[in-house]
């Protein structure tokens, strides 16, 4: 089958990939990109292991055929922190235990992402029900929801 040129912006770097068309954005990221930041879960939208932002938003990426984003701008959690330091939720779901064999972590930290941006004081209950499509086999959540929390009053308070 015909392979496609597709441009993306990933983590603020322009790359160009020659793709099968069934390929998805995950296969691209981690096999042609070598970003292995975003997990192969359950791959067919169940775990939210495989969760990135494509123009802020966040998608399940091992159900997003990769020219189904081209020339959009996607991050993954290997562009997130900046200048070599960490973001503030990275920290925070260090610093609180949120990670244990942390393989859904880089899904939990870019939907918590999308949910700041969008709401930068939300309740534990909006949290939780913001989260709910990632999947956590090993933390219980809580220590995930209390990372979010205080994640967000830093940012609030700069
Ligand atoms: S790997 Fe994509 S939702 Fe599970
Ligand atoms: S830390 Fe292991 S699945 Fe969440």
């Amino acid at each position: 089958m015909a392979k496609s040129l597709i441009k993306l912006n990933v983590n603020g770097e322009v790359c160009e990939v020659s793709v099968d068309p069934h390929k998805t954005l995950l296969e691209v990221l981690r096999n042609d990109l070598g970003l292995t930041g975003a997990k192969y879960g359950c791959g067919s939208g169940e775990c939210g292991a495989c969760t990135v932002l494509v123009d802020g938003e966040p998608v399940l990426s091992c159900l997003t055929l990769a020219v189904a984003v081209d020339g959009r701008n996607i991050l993954t959690i290997e562009g997130l922190g900046k200048g070599g330091k960490l973001h503030p939720l990275q920290e925070e779901f260090v610093r609180r235990g949120a990670i244990q064999c942390g393989y859904c972590t880089p899904g939990f930290v870019l939907v918590a992402k999308a949910l700041l941006e969008e709401n930068p004081n939300p309740t534990r209950e909006v949290i939780r029900e913001y989260v709910k499509g990632n999947l956590c086999r090993c933390t219980g959540y809580t220590k995930i929801i209390d990372a979010i929390s205080a994640a967000a009053e830093r940012m609030r308070k700069g």
